[in-house]
């Protein structure tokens, strides 16, 4: 029996992502929470003949804590998104205490969850469920997931278009470091297969892609959101993969960001960068994350330099999501 839980279930991405999630085979069961609509949600779901059981679930009665309970997986795309002209960054002030919200129920009642979080600034609400995991004395670093697929699934396009392939899914692009414009670190030295390379003349613009990719969605979308229906397949992408290694498939890696030092082969990448959450190819398992693979010894010196201001900016993200997470501002 495997339990699902979406949180933010209603919104832009989580209502595509529930789609795919009550599709998934792998799901029994699939619980929707959101402050709003999930009665209408998961109507509209449950008349689809696949396997998985809906429910939908609001703040009344306590709907959280019976939505998560016992839950296999939460996925988190709770939150307000981007409107043009703001930061990730901008979105802290009321996402960081919706996650910190979200992460205190899934402690209570699913602390063996697999968490994935999306709700943005990835950089810093990753570390706010982490420290909120550990205050509850229910953290395993191996469960806790922030979602960066997305960034892997533009580049793989993206490099796609430009080398001539049919579709990015025959291609592997390493993304590491973070989530947002500069801690977004392409390593196109990396592709596999070997032989696809990025031409000198179309790096810069193409790391730029990579770096804001999310902002041509933002400015696109004029006001309406930022990136949903990609989103809602790179979470599924990775949450597949997630479950499937649970199931005791092998060879399944994803780049994720995670607490490095809690998930074996981390702690020399966090030495080297200085960084403890951070974005790398991930060896997922029965235990979630197996293994932090280390992707640094061979970079580019271009690729270095991208790593230093990466770094740079993402410890200040960090450092401001353990800091919420340990003293929240007062109602
Ligand atoms: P949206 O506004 O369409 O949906 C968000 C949903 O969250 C809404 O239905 C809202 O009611 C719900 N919500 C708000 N507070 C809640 C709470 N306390 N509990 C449960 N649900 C709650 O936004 P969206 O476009 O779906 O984006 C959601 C988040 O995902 C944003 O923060 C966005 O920046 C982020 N995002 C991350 C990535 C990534 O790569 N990690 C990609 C795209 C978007
Ligand atoms: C993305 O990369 O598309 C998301 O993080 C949403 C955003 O704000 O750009």
């Amino acid at each position: 029996m495997v339990k699902a839980v979406i949180a933010g279930a209603s919104g832009g991405i989580g209502q595509p992502l529930s789609l795919l999630m009550k599709l998934c085979p792998l799901v029994d069961e699939l619980a929707l929470y959101d402050v709003v609509n999930t009665p209408g949600v998961a109507a509209d779901l449950s008349h689809i003949s696949s396997t998985a059981k809906i429910t939908g679930y609001l703040p009344k009665d306590d709907g959280g804590k019976a939505a998560m309970k016992d839950a296999d997986i939460i996925i988190i795309p709770a939150g307000i998104p981007r409107k043009p002209g703001m930061t990730r960054d901008d979105l802290f002030k009321i996402n960081a205490g919706i996650v910190k919200g979200l992460i205190e129920i899934a402690a209570d009642v699913a602390p063996k969850a697999f968490i994935l979080v999306i709700s943005n600034p990835v950089n810093s609400t990753v570390p706010i469920a982490a420290e909120v995991l550990k205050a509850k004395g229910v953290f395993n670093a191996q469960k806790l997931f922030g979602v960066t697929t997305l960034d892997i699934v533009r580049a793989e396009t993206f490099v796609a278009e430009i080398a001539g392939k049919k579709t990015g899914s025959e291609l592997t692009v390493p993304v590491i470091g973070g989530h947002s414009g500069e801690t977004i670190v392409p390593l196109f030295s990396q592709i596999s297969p070997s032989g696809v390379t990025v031409p000198d003349d179309k790096y810069d613009e193409l790391v730029n892609r990579v770096q804001f990719g999310g902002d041509e969605v933002v400015k696109a979308k004029d006001g309406a959101g930022s990136a949903t229906l990609s989103m809602a397949y790179a979470g599924y992408r990775f949450a597949e993969k997630v479950l499937k290694a649970a199931k005791g498939e092998k060879g399944l890696v994803e780049p994720s960001f995670v607490y490095l030092p809690g998930v074996p082969g981390g702690k020399e990448i966090a030495e080297k960068t200085g960084c403890d959450f951070f974005s790398v190819p991930i060896e997922l398992g029965p235990n979630g994350a197996e293994k932090a693979t280390n992707v640094l010894g061979n970079i580019t010196a271009k690729e270095q330099k991208l790593l230093e201001a990466c770094t740079t900016g993402l410890k200040d993200n960090i450092t401001k999501g353990v800091t919420f997470a340990h003293n929240p501002p007062q109602k």
